[in-house]
């Protein structure tokens, strides 16, 4: 018989929660959810590789495991970090972990320019969300912000070199999704840049995921681009028979126009099933689809004015009988939202 894992027991913040051995400490904490789960810049579960790029992640361990519950010496990156039986994390309830956030953000922001309000990201963006909730009022930075020459990688996507926070994701997308790829970080440092290094246009069945997985402006679909802000359409999940990918999108609708076509997006706005080009450029009419029904939008978000979502309890309450039996009132009315 085959011998049983025995889960580890982990606290964040507080809230216990246990998960199989190997779990990241960001992993650990989403299937809490709710305001203890780190922000992350460049982790995305469904693509191999990704994390510890952009620092967004800190968190405090004060307690190592239970076999040896010295705390870390430094604040972790928890989404390259993996739990131990015993150990217990501090986000929000640690001032140095905020601190240090504040210090990312700011970091991030160094060469980032203000492009929001005519940037096509803006009210979907992570990194203007993590301003507002890390980041301080004014830059301390003096100097000239990094430019970039601008290169052409193609009629479907835009590329914003100077909006880029090199979080690796796009690179991954092109390694992991398509057949071949054409571009990738060259240089290293403050040079360090998104490019396809001989101007070769970026052209493969899946490579418009980079638009979707990107968390800043950086990559930008060309074919939405200045159409409208995204806060002004109304979001609806459909899908279509592809023989490419599983056709399950969100259409993104101005009046009775489908002006651009996403992949739905989870609480973490990580692509759920990554959709192939042709639904994604080249399917643009209500015809083309079989409506499901509103997209479910976070109620914090921008894109959320006039929409409502059901409540999502977080993995924890599902599972646990007595915090079920807490939230009754609430499982009750997102059931009835279904
Ligand atoms: S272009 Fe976007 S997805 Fe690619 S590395 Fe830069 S920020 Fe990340
Ligand atoms: S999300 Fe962990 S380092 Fe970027």
């Amino acid at each position: 018989m085959a011998e049983e894992i025995q889960n580890f027991k982990v606290t964040i913040d507080g809230i216990p929660v246990e998960v199989a051995p190997g779990t990241t400490i960001l992993e650990a904490a989403r299937r809490i959810g709710g305001d203890i789960v780190p922000p992350a810049m460049c982790y995305y579960s469904s693509l191999e590789g990704s994390g510890g790029k952009c620092r967004t992640c800190l968190v405090k361990v004060s307690k190592g495991s239970e076999k040896d519950p010295r705390p870390m010496p430094k604040l972790v990156a928890s989404c390259r970090t993996t739990v131990m039986d015993g150990m217990e994390v501090m986000n929000v309830t640690s001032p140095d972990v905020l601190d240090a956030r504040k210090g990312v953000v700011e970091m991030l922001l160094i060469n980032h320019p203000l492009d929001c309000p005519v940037c096509d990201q803006a009210g979907e963006c992570k990194l203007q969300d993590l301003s507002y909730e890390h980041g301080v009022g004014a830059s301390r930075y003096e100097f000239h912000r990094r430019t970039f020459e601008r290169i052409d990688i193609g009629e479907k996507i835009q590329l914003h070199m100077n909006r880029c926070i090199l979080c690796y994701r796009c690179v991954f997308v092109a390694n992991q999704l398509t057949s071949s790829r054409q571009h990738g970080i060259i240089h290293r440092g403050d040079h360090a840049e998104i490019s396809t290094y001989i101007k070769e246009a970026l052209d493969h069945d899946f490579i418009g995921n980079v638009i979707d997985v990107c968390p800043v402006g950086a990559l930008t679909d060309k074919t939405f681009r200045f159409k409208n802000r995204v806060w002004f359409t109304k979001p609806v999940d459909a899908h279509r028979d592809c023989p490419t990918c599983s056709g399950k999108v969100t259409l993104w609708y101005k009046g009775a126009d489908v002006i651009r076509v996403t992949g739905r997006k989870d609480e973490y706005n990580e692509v759920k099933e990554f959709i192939c080009d042709t639904c994604r450029f080249d399917t643009k009419k209500t015809a083309d689809w079989i409506i499901d029904g509103p997209t479910q939008i976070s109620s914090e978000s921008v894109i959320a004015s006039n929409h409502y979502t059901a409540l999502q309890p977080p993995a924890v309450i599902k599972d646990n009988p007595a915090l079920k039996e807490a939230n009754v009132e609430q499982m009750a009315r997102s059931e009835r939202l279904k």
